[in-house]
């Protein structure tokens, strides 16, 4: 990709010439982002940013704006490998706009089960489809001078103990589902990085897996990139750097000290030259990106926000917006026949991406509310109503509070080590998290608060450790030692609540006394021993106890109208924790709404923002259903554009929507035993559609499903494939495919070809079908278009576990061709005349 500028660079000499100090100084992170320069070399550092649907740059919070792009999963939604492609490549401008060289994405671990809190940061359940368009991502990101580095490799496929969970999976499922998506992506597209996962895979963790890294990444693979931890996934000093780990990340390092690695060069567990080696690899990523020599035309982060990516963002979200109903055709919707529509519900947050390092401070923020209004003017009346609310824990409190001396705030007086406070700090809000500080001990947060309201207002509070919060010296709550670190760390930690009596314009003072949690056993290396974190909310009475249900259930009676959204706001939805039910939040409300407004008006159209599946108890009592992702920064936009038809959505699923959690195949082990810290992978290879297929009554929506505001042909007919002899590895398919538009707008369909093989072989069982192929087409009514693909004979082999290798059986095989999973158009039949194996190694 990015031209070196030290052309073969010849790495031994330089090396000859560092000393231990310097040597490891290379091995870990200098900070957060950075690597470490070394002046006296010329050696730079290099700056890395999160990833994978924006470049946040360096502050988790508030730092300056950038561009958010749709979360993978609605990309994968889109079944447009040029689109995604696209997407990389704008991600490469906005990651330079944040002095960054490296993008910690893209992520592709396959969804395992619905409830996985980062499903959305990921493409897909089936790996053929993540792999395909993650090899897309990283070819137009690296096309255009950033580095991607792909994570987290491997089986990163829940947020529960995700430090400390030993992922037991059979090699066959690791080879054909998990570690499926790296191997396309990494042999075809070659990524500069790869992050290694938190978590353990049969026993050993990610960083320090000999069999991951050394075994497959880069004997098999023949990846000579950069390996990194995940932030604080370093589990060791001489087995990660043995098994192949580069960089410890973040840094200063917890393993790799200076005095740390001398010990282990002296006692000979560890040798230079496998020092040296991970130095190199080091040194060749500030090559391969360009560091050396070249400084970026400023290193302060801007905010640069291009009127080419706001189009292609909003583009790429409504191109990866599903329709799943459409009863009726009630969409698109045609204002100029309506006096009003409702817009209820979440109709007014911006719901662009999810929570946890993928959040990103986006340049807009646009709401399904302000687009439609946007759009509509004054042409018809939009009647909002909240509807309901779905705080998972209440707001932070931050006006009306003042510190001792006046100032808006908290006096924070915090306890390091000792009894006696070293530190004092005014916090603007009533909320701390300390990933900063290490090996707290205790807090004390103080502030006069007088509300503008009276009345038993509500109080909420989360804390990783424990706390005594009293209001004029009186106890109104106290918790024990409450263990969620990471609901904590990342705000969806569910909070214990009480009433307590204000009375408007009053002075009272509130205490925080909080004593730091064990963290010697969270897996999180950089949190040291102990971590400290909490949030105190408030909410006035009349607010929380509003009726909002009646009146957003006048407002659908009286339109002509009426939309309702749902979906999950970043709390519900993060890193760091899995969902802890298939409903949406907060205890049935949403639910309760829709129903209640679809019971007061026929047209009821649901756009629900979601990165993963959801429960649908409303499913057949509303009119249309638009599953809409997180869509990015112009959410608003691309999703009023779906509704009004400026865009006839061509969305497909790229995850199965089960009926219940019980129909999916790993609901009796996720997230696995949690006292033991294992889960069990038993379904082996049977996810998602893998699994439905053998099960369909369980499925709600299958993968692949998507609805359009016209209407496609394909039958037998329109499908050829070529009948080449398939014997080895450069045997090939070609499928072609004609697709007619036969309804009356244009708009894309999406073929999906799906390999079966026909016979039995009583040694292995095999998903009745797998996706080998997809292409998209976009067609104007009336017209005729194909579609063309090569399918690899990879597609028709297994992972044989016996012979360690990949084997295509003889006898008879089918491709399906489909519009979904479900949806078969027509079915060829070919064979294979010799069994043959495939190769494992790609070097
Ligand atoms: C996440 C990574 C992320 C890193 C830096 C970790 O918690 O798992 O995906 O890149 O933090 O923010």
């Amino acid at each position: 990709m990015v031209a070196t500028t030290i052309a073969n660079k010849d790495w031994a000499s330089l090396i000859r010439e560092m000393t231990l100090e310097e040597k490891c100084s290379l091995l870990a992170g200098a900070d957060f982002w950075r690597t470490t320069a070394i002046e006296r070399l010329g050696i730079p550092s290099l700056k890395m940013s999160d990833g994978p649907n924006g470049a946040r740059g360096e502050n988790f919070f508030g730092g300056k704006t950038s561009a958010c792009f749709p979360a993978s999963v609605s990309l994968a939604a889109t079944w447009d490998p040029g689109l995604v492609q696209a997407i990389g490549h704008a991600l490469a401008d906005d990651t330079k706009t944040k002095g960054a060289r490296l993008l910690l994405g893209p992520t592709v671990c396959p969804h395992r089960q619905p409830l996985g809190g980062r499903n959305f940061e990921s493409f897909s359940e089936d790996p053929f489809l993540a792999g395909s368009l993650a090899t897309k991502y990283i070819k137009g990101l690296q096309s255009n001078g950033i580095g991607a580095v792909i994570k987290h490799y491997a089986a990163n496929e829940q947020e529960t103990l995700r430090n400390t969970i030993d992922v037991r999976v059979s090699e066959r499922a690791l080879r054909e589902l998990y570690l499926r998506p790296f191997e396309m992506a990494i042999t075809e597209a070659k990524p500069l990085g790869v992050m290694t996962a938190y978590n353990s895979v049969n026993g050993d963790h990610a960083d320090m897996n000999e069999f991951l890294l050394k075994k497959v990444l880069r004997e098999e693979w023949g990846f000579i990139g950069l390996v990194m931890s995940d932030w604080g996934g370093t589990n060791s000093l001489v087995e990660s750097l043995n098994a192949g780990l580069d960089l410890e990340m973040p840094g200063p390092p917890t393993h790799r000290t200076l005095k740390a690695v001398q010990e282990a060069l002296e006692s000979g567990r560890l040798a230079m030259e496998t020092l040296d080696s991970r130095v190199a690899t080091n040194l060749e990523c500030l090559a391969r990106t360009g560091c050396f020599g070249k400084t970026l035309s400023s290193s302060e982060e801007q905010a640069v926000d291009l009127p080419e990516h706001r189009a292609l963002i909003r583009k790429a979200g409504s191109n990866g917006i599903v329709l799943l109903k459409n009863r009726g055709n009630v969409l698109p919707l045609e204002p100029a026949n309506y006096r009003s529509i409702a817009l209820l519900g979440l109709a007014k947050e911006y719901l662009g991406h999810g929570g946890g390092s993928a959040a990103v401070n986006s340049h807009h923020k646009v709401t399904p509310f302000d687009a439609l209004h946007e759009a509509l003017g004054d042409s018809c009346e939009l009647k909002y109503a909240e509807g309901t609310r779905i705080w998972r824990s209440l707001p932070v409190l931050s006006s009306g509070v003042t510190t001792r001396e006046g100032q808006p705030g908290f006096d924070v007086e915090i306890t390091f080590g000792n009894s006696t406070p070293n530190k004092s700090i005014v916090s603007p809000v009533s909320a701390l998290r300390f990933t900063e500080l290490r090996n707290i001990a205790a807090v004390v947060m103080a502030g006069v608060y007088k509300p503008a309201e009276s009345g038993a207002h509500y109080l909420s509070f989360t804390i990783f450790g424990e706390a005594t919060i009293s209001i004029d010296s009186e106890v109104v709550l106290q918790t024990e030692n409450s263990r969620d670190l990471m609901g904590t760390l990342l705000g969806a930690a569910d909070a214990v609540q009480v009433q307590h009596n204000f009375i408007a314009g009053k002075e009272y003072h509130i205490q925080i006394s909080a004593k730091a949690g064990d963290a010697s056993d969270s897996g999180i290396s950089v949190l040291g021993n102990s971590y400290l974190g909490f949030s105190l909310g408030l909410a006035h009475q009349q607010e929380y106890e509003a009726d909002l249900l009646s009146s957003a259930v006048d407002a659908a009676r009286t339109s002509d109208i009426a939309i309702v959204f749902t979906g999950h706001t970043p709390e519900w939805e993060t890193e760091g924790v899995d969902r802890d039910t298939f409903a949406l939040p907060k205890n049935g409300s949403q639910d309760k709404l829709v129903k209640a407004v679809a019971a007061a008006n026929p047209n009821t159209v649901v756009v629900n923002c979601t990165g993963s599946p959801i429960s649908m108890p409303w499913v057949s009592d509303v009119a249309a259903i638009l599953q809409a992702w997180f869509p990015g920064q112009e959410a608003g936009h691309s999703i009023a554009d779906v509704l009004l038809g400026k865009v006839n959505p061509g969305g497909k699923l790229p995850t199965t929507f089960p009926r219940e959690l019980d129909n999916c195949a790993a609901a009796a082990n996720f997230p696995g035993n949690v006292q033991n810290r294992v889960v069990h992978y038993e379904e082996g290879v049977f996810v998602g559609y893998r699994h439905h297929d053998r099960f369909p009554d369980g499925v709600l929506f299958p993968f692949g499903f998507g609805l359009s505001y016209t209407t496609f042909s394909i039958d037998d007919a329109s499908v050829e494939i070529s009948t080449q002899v398939l014997t080895s590895a450069e045997s090939t398919i070609t499928v072609r495919v004609s697709v007619h538009n036969s309804g009356q707008v244009s708009g894309s369909e999406v073929v999906q070809i799906y390999v079966q093989y026909l016979d039995h072989n009583p040694a292995i069982q095999r998903p009745i079908k797998e996706l080998c192929g997809f292409g998209k087409v976009e067609l104007d009514p009336g017209q005729l278009g194909w579609m063309e693909q090569t399918v690899a004979s990879r597609a028709l082999a297994y992972w044989n576990d016996g012979k360690k290798l990949w084997s295509v059986d003889a006898g008879n095989y089918a491709l399906h061709i489909g519009t979904s999973s479900t949806f078969i158009h027509a079915v060829k039949r070919f064979s294979v005349p010799t069994a043959f194996d495939l190769p494992v190694c790609r070097v």
